[in-house]
């Protein structure tokens, strides 16, 4: 009986292994949508709406771009030669590359890059090590990141 019992667990295991495989294939095949999905952002708006926002000088603000060009996070940008006025295209493009990967377009809600640094209060995460960026969604950098991420969605 024993034996049987065994055999019979030992098949449905099976069975959930084969089972499983069909799942695996769709989480995959999502995972691959999302990457196609960000093929909709916009690079020319990023650079002359989206980019400016991370070297400028925020009133009350360190600029992003001075902790997040030597940054060991997913947030890296380019460094900003001294003296620099803005990125060249070429750097403007690397930095489109890692920035892409921190939104999900048609969502700022559920995007990193303005969920973390927007205060808790603002419905933003609870800590970003670089302070609170953004108060609310009222902040018009905030909301012109916002739009280019909406745009993004094809
Ligand atoms: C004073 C330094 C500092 C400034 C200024 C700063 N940050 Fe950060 N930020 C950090 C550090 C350190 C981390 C990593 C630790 C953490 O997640 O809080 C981080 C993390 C992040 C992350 C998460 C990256 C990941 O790996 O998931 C995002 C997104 C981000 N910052 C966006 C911004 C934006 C946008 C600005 C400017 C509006 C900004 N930060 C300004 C220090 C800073």
């Amino acid at each position: 009986m024993n034996g049987g019992l065994l055999m019979r667990e030992m098949h449905t295991m099976l069975g959930l292994r084969i089972g499983l495989a069909p799942v695996l294939t769709i989480a995959l095949g999502a995972a691959a949508a999302v990457a196609t999905y960000a093929d909709g952002l916009d690079f020319a708006a990023y650079r002359s709406k989206v980019e400016p926002i991370f070297y400028k000088k925020r009133p009350g603000h360190a600029r992003c771009v001075s902790c997040h060009s030597a940054a060991n996070n997913s947030f890296r940008l380019q460094p900003l030669p001294e003296g620099a006025t803005s990125y060249t295209e070429e750097q403007s493009h690397k930095n489109f590359d890692v920035v892409s990967k921190l939104v999900i377009p048609g969502n700022p809600d559920k995007s990193a890059l303005l969920f973390h640094p927007l205060s808790q209060e603002g419905g933003g995460d609870v800590f970003h090590s670089g302070g609170r960026q953004f108060l609310d969604k009222n902040d018009p950098d905030w909301k012109a990141i916002a739009a280019w991420i909406n745009e993004g969605k094809k």
